[in-house]
């Protein structure tokens, strides 16, 4: 997500400005941009990279006491200086954090614009710029601004002409910070703690106009509000983290808005999905690639697309793929799935890819790395950054990417019905509803935490979620731990199983249910600690020792409900094992060598 600033005040703003987007960088970005008025004008320094070029470009003491500054998360165009905020349209320059899902509309009310840039943020500058033109009145233009947009937004504003700030917010967090100097906007609280404690928290459809001695704030319906002024007690790190105890739990608890503004774009209709997915339905067979939780969500995608799309599917991980021979159809696609878009052993099945002149497609949440720039196709997950070193919001937007593939083609080749699109519309909610288990899975972890081996179960599609949900726990708590799949277990394996060793078992599948009942039984009649996460009650009480229960739903999502639970239990053992949760001892984010 990006980082907006903004300051009104009788300080000189520029150093204000940078300051407070320099406390932002840890929400990742790719370029940054500052907007001031000097004298009479609106001046614009924007640069791709790091905030540091920008400093390079700005005399820090300009006489200039009102500007905008924002650091961008590339979601709509590659990054570079064209596609950074600010953007200058008409009278009015702004900064954006959000994604506007109907900013292809927009343009079409807007035709009397020339676009300079790819982005939705260009497009609500024009809106703005076009609206205050008929009303010459900004109170009216962010009164029906939620009128024309569909998404999610925070907007800082500067009108030519007006010393005022304008401040809106819907579904992106925004702040307007207080102090005796003068008066900010923030995304969030680390870019003001410098200056001031004292804050408003903007409302969905609330906004403000900061001058350099007042705030006024309007309630959703216009009416001034008479809000109460927050103060923020805690340190910087804890304001980074939103108050979480560490990234990855505030990245689990993103989820829901990730995993919607992923998908949003295809589920509106069939038409949006078709739209989308077009053309993948001429492909004979599909090689998914990836590393660690980037594999293991391609063997999610290579069960669904296989079961509902009809079309051979190969899985494997990149570091081996790469010096793998392999025989192609035809017309073979691979898929290279990467959050970072730069990892080594996948960007090199990429390049041999194109060597062989062998179609590629990547799933990719940093837009504009070289996995996504060096695709024939790339389809953006829409996770926003993602700090902590171990995945998760980006391994579920990954997943349903490829659930959505999944029912696109089963619905071209009519083993599904459009209906089906419907399951996808509460996802957030499903996941919401998961994500108040915590108290249960913090209990289960109690149990867990100390044993030195703990295994996960699974067959088919929950045996691909078991092998995410023990990479999570090894990688966080490092607990030694294995996925199997159940009907693998007596070959072998069954000999480490002793009195209460932990053995946590996926039980999604009707198909093969009673098979893996079966396995489990196997295991308990070892004295094994049996934790059941399933959608459905398990007659038989004997075989759990606790029981998860997920809500019934179609197998396309399913996924999505179990892995909250597990990346939760990961995160709880770790805690009580006191690890650096977001920064495992040995790992990177992105492994960028081989
Ligand atoms: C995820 O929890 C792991 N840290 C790691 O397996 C990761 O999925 C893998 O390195 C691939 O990274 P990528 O998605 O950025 O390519």
């Amino acid at each position: 997500m990006c980082g907006i600033v903004g300051y009104i005040g009788k300080d000189k703003c520029i150093p204000k400005i940078i300051k407070g987007l320099e406390s932002l960088e840890y929400r990742g970005y790719d370029s940054a941009g500052i907007a001031y008025k000097l004298n009479n004008d609106i001046e614009i320094v924007k640069e791709e990279g790091k905030i540091v070029n920008l400093k390079e470009l700005i005399n820090k003491d300009l006489d200039s006491y009102m500007g905008i500054g924002h650091t961008r998360w590339a979601t709509h165009g590659m990054p570079c200086t064209v596609n950074s905020h600010p953007h200058k349209v008409g009278k009015i320059t702004l900064v954006h954090n959000g994604i506007i899902e109907n900013y292809e509309k927009l343009k079409k009310y807007l035709k009397e614009y020339k676009w300079q840039s790819e982005t939705d943020s260009e497009v609500v500058a024009a809106l703005i710029d076009k609206l205050y033109q008929e009303d010459n009145d900004m109170l009216k233009v962010l009164a029906k601004l939620k009128d024309y947009l569909k998404g999610s937004y925070a907007l800082g504003v500067l009108v030519d002409g007006l010393d005022m700030i304008y401040a809106i917010r819907k579904d992106s967090p925004l702040i307007i910070g207080i102090s005796e100097d003068g008066n900010y906007i923030a995304s969030d609280v680390p870019a003001i703690l410098e200056y001031t404690k004292m804050y408003y928290l903007l409302l969905n459809d609330e906004y403000a106009v900061l001058s350099k001695n007042d705030v006024t704030i309007y309630d959703k319906d216009g009416k001034i509000s008479t809000k109460s002024l927050e103060v923020f007690e805690g340190s910087i790190d804890a304001a980074m983290k939103n108050g979480y105890d560490h990234y990855m739990l505030k990245e689990i608890e993103e989820q829901p808005k990730a995993v919607m503004e992923t998908i949003n774009e295809y589920i509106n209709s069939y038409e949006a999905l078709e739209e989308k997915l077009k053309g993948l339905e001429k492909y004979e067979a599909i090689d998914i690639v990836g590393c660690g939780s980037a594999y293991h969500v391609g063997l999610v995608g290579k069960y669904l697309i296989t079961k509902y799309g009809k079309v051979e599917v190969r899985t494997d991980i990149a570091s081996e793929y790469r010096y793998t021979e392999h025989i192609y159809r035809k017309k073979h696609l691979i898929i290279l799935i990467s959050q970072s878009g730069e990892t080594a052993d996948t960007l090199a099945v990429l390049r041999k890819a194109k060597e062989m002149g062998t179609q590629t497609l990547a799933i990719v949440n940093v837009v504009g790395s070289s996995i996504a720039r060096e695709a024939d196709k790339v389809l953006y997950i829409k996770a926003g950054p993602e700090i902590a070193v171990a995945t998760t919001k980006a391994y579920l937007c990954q997943m349903m990417i490829l659930s959505l593939i999944a029912l696109y083609l089963g619905i071209k080749n009519k083993s599904l019905s459009k209906d089906v699109l419907k399951e996808y519309k509460e996802l957030d909610k499903l996941i919401s509803d998961e994500l108040e288990n915590k108290e249960k899975l913090e209990k289960i972890a109690q149990l867990i935490y100390q044993k030195k081996d703990i295994f996960y179960l699974g067959r088919k599609l929950d045996y691909a979620l078991c092998l995410e949900a023990s990479l999570k726990l090894k990688e966080v708590s490092y607990l030694h731990s294995e996925a199997y799949a159940a009907g693998e277990l007596k070959h072998g394996t069954i000999s480490l199983i002793e009195d209460k060793t932990p053995v946590i078992s996926i039980v999604t599948d009707d198909d093969i249910r009673t098979k893996t009942l079966s396995n489990i039984k196997e295991v308990k009649a070892r004295k094994a600690l049996s934790i059941i996460i399933s959608n459905r009650e398990i007659d038989d009480k004997s075989l759990y020792d606790e029981l998860i229960l997920i809500p019934k739903v179609h197998e396309l999502i399913s996924g999505a409900l179990v892995m909250v639970n597990c990346q939760l239990i990961a995160y709880y053992v770790a805690k009580l094992n006191g690890c650096d949760i977001d920064k495992p001892r040995n790992l990177a984010k992105s492994v960028t060598v081989e």
